[in-house]
């Protein structure tokens, strides 16, 4: 469908950093590229882009490839929506044949759909223009004190009172009716005694949104996936807002409404402004905060608080101020926080939404307003319910356990330290007595291995390479082990073979500094090491890392501080695990020939070692007495540190 030389002409345009950059906020660093993978959900960036190679890779989650899989990847889409994602994106044109209305139907479920959504906000946008929809669905978006630019910007519409308006028009330009019932554009009755699987006929449906004024949702790259729509009727008994149902395009708790034109602003900003309403959304934009997105009516969920970590991890949440208000979203709170967020909170007036407050004020009062009320969430909530629980011992208990229960969800030790200070004195109650909470709400809240270690594919065969120590429970050999590696080699550069995609055969190969592959490796996984030794070694690595220096062993042999030089010496002469694996395979080369094998094969023997470790220690606990819950808890704890294990072995295997 797309010709040759078009897809020719667009892989030699796109450029891999650009089009990634459009979605990661990526830092440079040496030839590369680093970011926080948009794949999964990791805290510190793992996610590398070559230029050079046209590729990215992350050590996180392991996928990579080239410039067509990332869209195809990120924008959920297959190989022709990606190259016509990708020609917009460089106005490069594609010259396709004039289709005929039964083409319209495309392979592809969900390109059809957004051909529907998208057919639907250019007939909604141009029934503004009608004389209908001037007298009642622009002059209300005009009353709401909406500029001819933001009502373009945010592609606003009306959809005619007639049952029937949209329906006719879409299916007269060709549109199929099973697309636009699945679109959720159109609804239909099923009369009694009727088959409910059967496809209604066009005189059974009528269009959802009739009558209201619309609000396309986008995806984070501006395309629209669903509707939302206002009825502009005073009573009571009318639903306020209509939204798509779920569709294959839309989820409603992955989404954020504005994020495709917020998401610049909030990485600028480095901080991103959650508010309730489509409303509230665009009267902050309208008023310079571009930064703002919403939940749509919905408490936040851990999708879309990791939507917005890909941009920042500072979170300010709008909302008009009572207690009733805080309680009800204090889950989205919680999901925040337990997500590393740094969270605050804005109260406005209580007569006021962020809507109105914004064209209340000036967009400087707006701004000054903002920053001089967001308050940290912990200290906010500390504060408030200090004076709520006056004199009320009771009460004050519980809120002290509410409040410990909300620092627990943060996953820095350091910052969870600082809040319990600030409780301890804001309550008055002696830091002990709340630590001790603090760890019996941990322990309760927290019996999982870190989602990045296991892997979601299953293992096929798994070859058993024994990692044993002598010592059954120490991982020192595979600490000094990568180490060694780490300060040996570290600013040599190494060929990597990565993963290779579902459908396709080829494993992305890159290039890329030893040290870059192992600190990238094990922050990803936040591997800290128990040799306090090798910690401090590491530390100091990560510090000439992040300063842009090279690591070299000369550096450390000549330590000032001389346990750490002694140690150094000791670790260049011995290689830790080699000895043990070179026993059961062949063919393996000096170190240096194989410096990437060498590394990836440091990173997962630690890794795998420290698995291993955690389902011995998991053993002897289930062992003891334990209530029906916590047995399963414990015993899906292990089956997921056995997932760990299996993969890690099998990669394992892979690198020998
Ligand atoms: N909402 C919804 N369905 C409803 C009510 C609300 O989906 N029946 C969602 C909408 O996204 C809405 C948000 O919740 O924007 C906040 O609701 P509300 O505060 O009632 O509406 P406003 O955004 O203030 O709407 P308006 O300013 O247009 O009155
Ligand atoms: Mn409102």
């Amino acid at each position: 469908m797309i010709p040759r030389e078009t897809i020719d002409t667009i892989f030699n345009t796109a450029r891999i950093d650009e089009v990634v950059g459009d979605f990661v906020n990526l830092k440079k660093r040496g030839v590369n590229y680093l970011g926080l993978c948009p794949f999964h959900n990791e805290k510190t960036p793992s996610f590398t882009v070559s230029p050079a190679k046209g590729i990215y890779k992350c050590f996180g989650c392991g996928r990579g490839g080239n410039v067509v899989n990332f869209v195809m990847e990120h924008e959920q889409t297959d190989y022709v929506g990606a190259m016509k994602y990708l020609a917009k994106k460089y106005n490069i044109e594609i010259v396709e044949k004039e289709r005929a209305p039964e083409e319209i139907e495309l392979d592809n479920e969900r390109e059809s759909l957004m051909i529907v959504t998208s057919f639907a906000q250019k007939f909604f946008s141009d029934n503004l223009e009608t004389e209908q929809g001037r007298a009642i669905g622009l002059s209300y978006l005009e009353e709401r004190g909406f500029t001819p630019e933001t009502i373009q910007k945010f592609q606003l519409g009306y959809a005619p009172e007639s049952h029937k308006a949209f329906l006719n028009a879409a299916l007269h330009a060709g549109y199929k009716l099973k697309f636009l019932i699945q679109a959720g554009l159109v609804s239909f009755r099923v009369r009694e005694g009727e088959d409910e699987t059967k496809e209604p006929l066009p005189e059974q449906c009528y269009d959802r949104f009739a009558g209201r004024v619309i609000f396309p949702i986008h995806n984070v790259s501006g395309r629209v996936i669903a509707f939302g729509g206002r009825t502009l009727k005073k009573e009571k008994t009318v639903a306020k807002y209509v939204n798509s149902p779920e569709t294959p395009l839309y989820h409603k708790s992955n989404v954020l409404y504005g994020i495709n034109l917020a998401r610049r602003a909030i990485t600028a900003e480095d901080n991103c402004f959650l508010v309730e309403g489509y409303a509230d959304v665009i009267s902050m934009h309208q008023s310079g905060l571009e930064n703002t997105v919403a939940s749509s009516g919905t408490s936040l969920t851990v999708e879309q608080v990791r939507l917005i970590r890909r941009y920042t991890p500072n979170l300010t949440i709008l909302y008009d101020g009572d207690e009733a208000g805080l309680k009800a979203s204090e889950r989205g709170l919680l999901i925040a926080l337990k997500e590393g967020m740094n969270v605050k909170l804005v109260t406005l007036p209580p007569e006021d939404d962020p809507d109105t407050f914004a064209r209340k004020h000036s967009p400087e009062e707006l701004k000054r307003y903002l920053k001089a009320n967001a308050v940290d969430f912990i200290v906010f909530r500390t504060r408030t319910l200090a004076k709520l629980s006056e004199g009320d011992p009771v009460k004050r208990a519980e809120l002290i356990k509410d409040i410990v229960h909300a620092i627990a969800n943060i996953p820095e030790m350091i910052t969870r330290s600082l809040y319990i200070r600030e409780c301890s004195r804001l309550m008055q109650v002696e830091e002990p007595v709340l630590w001790s909470e603090l760890r019996k709400v941990r322990s309760k809240l927290f019996n999982e291995v870190p989602s990045s270690v296991v892997s979601p594919k299953p293992a096929e065969s798994v070859k058993q390479i024994p990692t044993e120590s002598s010592d059954a429970f120490s991982v020192e050999p595979q600490e000094k082990e990568l180490i060694r590696v780490l300060v040996k080699y570290g600013e040599e550069e190494a060929t990597f073979v990565g993963e290779p995609e579902p459908d396709q055969e080829e494993a992305p190969i890159f290039t890329m500094k030893i040290a870059d592959y192992i600190i990238q490796n094990l922050k990803a996984d936040n591997v800290t090491f128990e040799n306090l030794l090798c910690q401090r070694i590491y530390d100091e690595c990560c510090a000439m890392f992040d300063r842009g220096e090279p690591i070299n062993d000369e550096y450390f042999l000549r330590h000032g501080e001389t346990d750490l030089s002694s140690f150094s010496m000791s670790l260049a002469n011995d290689n830790y695990i080699m000895s043990d694996w070179s026993r059961r395979s062949i063919g393996i080369k000096t170190e240096r020939d194989h410096l990437g094998i060498t590394a990836e094969k440091a990173v997962f023997a630690l890794k795998s070692r420290r698995v291993e470790l955690m389902i011995k220690d998991l053993q002897e606990h289930i062992r003891q007495p334990l209530n029906d819950e916590e047995l399963g808890n414990m015993i899906e704890h292990k089956r997921r540190l056995d997932t760990a294990k299996r993969m890690l072995k099998k990669k394992l295997g892979r690198v020998i």
